[in-house]
């Protein structure tokens, strides 16, 4: 027996994983809803939507048989929504952030361990090929001891309008968003490669003046008046994790990603499309620099690197198209094969297929609740600090998965 889902929001982001939804063999089938009227005809026309309701809570309404949800709606609707789903009984399926909001996202961790229901967020740089290398090489020891990390997620607020425009005319209330608030691309990246957690936090801001409404005291939401944020934590195994947030910044791809991956071993260090591996000069060992290039820009990149122009050709932009040589797609139903790439480096099949597989069996995904709150806390904490001029504070622990609840295995369901 497959799940039944209701994708929740129309909008670009969930445009990108229909597809795997709607081919995943352990999906029997999709509804949705969607507040826009040309939003949900779009959806109807391009997906063949037969159920498609006026909100999610006409959705939850008159939907007696779902399993689970899939909420694409803006960052900050999320926690609500997410409550609202876990105490139907219903799996979580969401975009990220998991919430806004420190006690919101406490509690969803008690639903989830009350529940036994599936929590997944949607962080699509969790199988970004960085963060893939550095998690699997982390995991051999081959680094040491964590020492010092860079992570960093840089999009201009101007070039993700398309992303607040849903919000009508009301849009920079949400587009003035903290940064800090969108920090889980950053940090899932560095910390759950080195498994770590921070402790404490001190974060600086950039106040914008460039007047256009979206930062500063009564344009947002949140009173916000930064629009990049760079925040110093330190970690549980006592090294340091920079983050920077930037949405004000004159940067193009990559754009989520680890600069810097520093152990007391070896290091993990990318400069644009450049990528090494170096083992250091301590321990007795023979120092050595692996050129690890190949291994981790996707497929596309690499194979045209050559033959591009590189005044002309967007190959910067090609950089995060498609799968990597470190993508294991040999686990991947064989229906995700000619689906369009998404556009975050081949992310989307890998989450689609292991959220379906943890509502299937029972079984804990990655990015499940406590990976999403390890990844969301600590920046709610740290624009806390900037707008206390940089304070240090406490970072909460946000606990551990039940020891008795297994994680999901690969090898026990191969999809043909
Ligand atoms: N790499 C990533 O992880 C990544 C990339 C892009 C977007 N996102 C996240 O995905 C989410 C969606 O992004 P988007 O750009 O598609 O946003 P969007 O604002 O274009 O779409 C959200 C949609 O949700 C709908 N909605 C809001 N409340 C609703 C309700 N109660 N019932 C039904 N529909 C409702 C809105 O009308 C809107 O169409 C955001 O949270 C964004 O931050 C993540």
């Amino acid at each position: 027996m497959g799940i039944r889902i209701g994708i929740v929001g129309f909008g670009e982001f969930s445009g990108s994983f229909m597809d795997h939804f709607q081919t995943h063999p352990d999906v029997d089938e999709v509804v949705g809803a969607e507040v826009l009227p040309e939003r949900r005809e779009e959806f109807r026309r391009k997906y063949g939507l037969e159920k498609i309701y006026d909100s999610y809570e006409q959705m939850l309404e008159c939907e007696d048989k779902l399993d689970a949800v899939g909420i694409f709606t803006q960052r900050h609707q999320h926690g609500p929504m997410v409550i609202t789903a876990l105490k139907r009984g219903l799996h979580v399926f969401s975009a990220v952030p998991l919430s806004c909001e420190v006690d919101e996202a406490f509690k969803i961790i008690e639903l989830v361990k009350k529940t036994r229901k599936i929590y997944m967020a949607g962080e699509t740089c969790y199988y970004f090929p960085c963060a893939i290398w550095c998690r699997e090489k982390y995991k051999t020891g081959a680094f040491g001891k964590f020492v010092y990390g860079e992570s960093q997620y840089y999009h201009d607020i101007t070039e993700m309008f398309g992303s607040f425009a849903s919000g009508g005319s009301e849009w920079k209330k949400v587009a003035g968003i903290p940064p800090m608030y969108y920090s889980t691309h950053s940090m899932s990246m560095l910390f759950l490669s080195i498994g770590e957690y921070p402790v404490e936090v001190t974060c600086m801001g950039f106040e914008d003046d460039i007047g256009d409404g979206i930062y500063g005291k009564g344009n947002n939401l949140w009173d916000n008046p930064f629009s990049n944020e760079t925040a110093i934590f330190k970690m549980s195994g006592g090294g340091v994790a920079r983050i920077n947030e930037f949405r004000r910044c004159g940067t193009n791809k990559p754009s989520s990603y680890i600069t810097s991956l520093i152990g007391t071993h070896a290091s993990y260090m990318c400069n644009g499309m450049h990528h090494t591996f170096t083992v250091g000069n301590v321990f007795g060992q023979k120092p050595r620099v692996e050129y690890i290039s190949n291994e981790i820009n996707s497929h596309i990149y690499t194979e045209n690197k050559d033959k591009l122009d590189l005044n002309v050709d967007p190959i910067m932009y090609k950089c995060h198209r498609g799968f990597s040589k470190v993508h294991d797609i040999s686990r991947l139903p064989v229906s995700f094969r000619d689906i369009p790439d998404g556009g975050h480096n081949g992310s989307h099949p890998f989450l689609v297929d292991d959220f379906v597989r943890a509502c299937v069996t029972g079984k804990l995904p990655p990015n499940n609740v406590w990976d999403a709150a390890t990844c969301m806390i600590p920046g709610v904490i740290a624009h806390d600090s900037a707008m206390q001029g940089g304070k240090t504070l406490p970072v909460p622990f946000v606990g551990k998965a039940p020891a008795d609840w297994d994680r999901i295995d690969y090898s026990d369901r191969i999809y043909e």
